[in-house]
């Protein structure tokens, strides 16, 4: 093995173009392969910002080309040589129509082959690259997204900068406040039997470092839920939080777009349209099934519940009877492409979110047929055609049950319709605030009012007269900033008066004794004066996700945890001795296996 001597890389891969050809030059990386054609040698040399092609042959020193002859994939080297041009050139390659001609080669890390080979083709299966994922990273793509996702976090400082924001750190051993996700909890050995809380978010610090006069804060934060892992979900993940005061809802909107703007425009060459168009939830819902709509495409719901109220179909009058409601998606000129099997598929997605059917009426140049023909009068089929501004080759989808239902099944079936049918549309991205979230959702589990957004969300102020009388129709000032059915981010503006926080805990059944016990310190510190303040996170997992094109945020972290919330390299959660568990004075009920 060789060492480095005085040798040092002069240039990156990314760096080699014409303007180089003739200088000598050294490049420092690891063998992505090489060949042996006996008087030549070639071999590609990656380091992190592509490939150049390494040449050894007519008046290599035999001792280098000895050495050449033993490099392998994933050897480590440093080669100093001159760009020439290359005989035979790759116009695939950014750096194709050049290679260098070695002169000094040093092999510092051999290597043993490889689980898998580092390309970017290559289908792997995940649970092997994350294994290995020190060699899933040396991969061009998930490289260029690691670096793609520190300029981006580098960008979104400089923003919040530029507007006067300050970052401030916020502890990662704090108290454990359970509204919203589950925590995760550390034991302390200096007190034993109490623990810490990671953070969920930073949420109840930025609020008090407003009453400390830090006017306008911002920190890229990790946070911690024990949640269930979905593909836009880890349970440790990344915010862009912000904080500041003197603000209303417009305020934070507008400071926000600001920030995708640039960053559009900085990593995108994307004009994105500010201010940017605001929806009320129930607007949302009401046309999209979902608080986190989609308006790339159109397939909107329909609500034709005043249609069929009467209807023989025992399924849409009963479900109208007990408050519900049916209402249909219109999937236009998709009659000869949702054959009987497509529709049973399409009906196994509305399963999936708690309906219990899916009717449909089909409308072809050969007539029209329907899954509840026997109870559908003419005069129905024509008012249902009518609302849904239906025609010849469209299918009308209609589900019927509660509202929550209907929604979820509906805003599903349009995601699907959509994805299966090509109707996204590529490089397009459609922003937008969802506004005007409910305060409270009833949850049934637990028979009681919980906070939509969180506890310290600020009503409408038109609203707050009716939080006693009724709670289920107040509204928040709270605001989601929603991309091409992603919820990107959320926040709200905050109570500040002490008074109507009790009120607020009262209503979210936590009674007066709890609340001083988890919150006593925030509700203390507001009476020293608080300005009205509010603010919002981004997911940063999820921004990146946007901007690289993924589907999945483990492709923009560079050591994701997997389905079991386990982190497969280093096999975490794990055992620990029994000498530590003693320290913390814990004592297991069941021992792992
Ligand atoms: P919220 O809970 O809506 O708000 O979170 C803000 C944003 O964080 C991202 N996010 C996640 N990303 C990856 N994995 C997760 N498990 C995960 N959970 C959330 C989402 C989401 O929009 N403190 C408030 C913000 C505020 O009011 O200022 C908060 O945490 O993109
Ligand atoms: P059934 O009377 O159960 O055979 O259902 C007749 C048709 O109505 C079938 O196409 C079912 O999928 C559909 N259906 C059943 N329940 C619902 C519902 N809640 N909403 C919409 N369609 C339904």
């Amino acid at each position: 093995m060789d060492t480095m001597g005085t040798l040092r890389r002069t240039h990156y891969s990314e760096q080699v173009d014409a303007s180089l050809e003739g200088n000598t030059l050294t490049l420092a990386g690891s063998i992505a392969k090489s060949r042996d054609l006996g008087s030549m040698i070639f071999a590609d040399l990656r380091d992190g910002t592509g490939i150049v092609q390494l040449a050894f042959g007519d008046g290599t020193d035999p001792a280098v080309f000895e050495k050449a002859r033993t490099l392998r994939a994933e050897y480590v080297v440093l080669a100093q040589g001159q760009l020439r041009k290359r005989e035979s050139p790759n116009p695939e390659l950014p750096t194709g129509y050049y290679e260098l001609f070695v002169t000094d080669l040093r092999v510092l890390s051999e290597a043993e082959t490889p689980p898998f080979e580092i390309r970017d083709d290559l289908n792997v299966g995940d649970e092997l690259r994350l294994r290995y994922r020190y060699l899933d990273l040396r991969r061009e793509g998930l490289h260029r997204t690691m670096r793609l996702r520190s300029e981006v976090t580098r960008a979104v400082r400089d923003y919040y900068y530029s507007q006067h924001f300050d970052e401030v750190e916020t502890p990662m051993l704090i108290k454990s406040t359970p509204e919203g996700a589950r925590d995760y909890l550390v034991p302390s050995r200096v007190q034993q039997g109490r623990f810490y809380a990671l953070p969920q978010s930073p949420q109840l610090y930025k609020q008090i470092l407003m009453l400390s006069g830090f006017d306008r804060y911002f920190q890229i934060a990790r946070c911690f839920r024990d949640e269930d892992l979905r593909a836009d979900r880890q349970p440790e993940f990344t915010q862009i939080d912000m904080e500041m005061s003197f603000c209303d809802e417009e305020d934070v909107q507008s400071v926000n777009e600001g920030l995708i703007k640039v960053i559009f425009k900085q990593f995108m060459g994307v004009d994105i349209p500010t201010p940017f168009p605001r929806m009320p939830y129930p607007e949302a819902m009401a046309r999209f099934g979902s608080d986190k709509p989609d308006t790339r495409f159109g397939l909107e719901l329909c609500d034709v519940s005043d249609l069929v109220r009467d209807s023989e179909f025992g399924v849409f009058s009963g479900a109208i009877e007990k408050g519900g409601s049916v209402r249909l998606i219109n999937a236009k000129g998709l009659a000869d492409k949702l054959s009987r099997k497509a529709i049973d598929k399409l009906t196994d997605v509305a399963k999936t979110y708690g309906a219990k059917g899916l009717a449909y009426l089909r409308l072809t140049a050969d007539g029209e047929s329907s899954s509840y023909e026997k109870f559908l009068s003419e005069e129905e089929k024509a008012s249902l055609r009518q609302r849904a501004g239906a025609q010849t080759g469209d299918v009308l989808l209609l589900v019927a049950d509660n509202d929550n239902v209907v929604f979820a099944a509906l805003g599903a079936l349009r995601l699907a319709l959509a994805e299966k049918y090509g109707l996204l549309p590529e490089g397009q991205y459609h922003f937008l605030w969802v506004t005007d979230f409910p305060l409270f959702e009833f949850n049934e589990e637990e028979g009681r009012h919980v906070a939509m957004h969180h506890p310290f969300t600020m009503p409408k102020e038109e609203d707050i007269e009716k939080l006693d009388v009724d709670p289920g129709a107040c509204r928040a000032k709270a605001y989601d900033m929603v991309v091409n059915g992603v919820e990107l981010g959320g926040g709200s503006i905050r109570i500040n008066n002490p008074v109507l926080q009790a009120q607020m805990f009262g209503l979210l059944g936590i009674t007066e004794e709890d609340a001083r016990m988890k919150f006593g310190f925030l509700m203390d510190a507001y009476h020293y004066g608080a300005p009205p303040h509010g603010g919002m996170a981004f997911g940063l997992d999820r921004f990146i996700a946007l901007l690289a094109g993924k589907s999945s945020i483990r492709d923009v972290i560079a050591f994701p945890k997997v389905q079991n919330a386990g982190e497969p390299m280093s096999g975490c959660p794990d055992k620990v001795d029994q000498k530590q568990l003693e320290e913390l004075g814990i004592e297991l009920a069941k021992q792992p296996d």
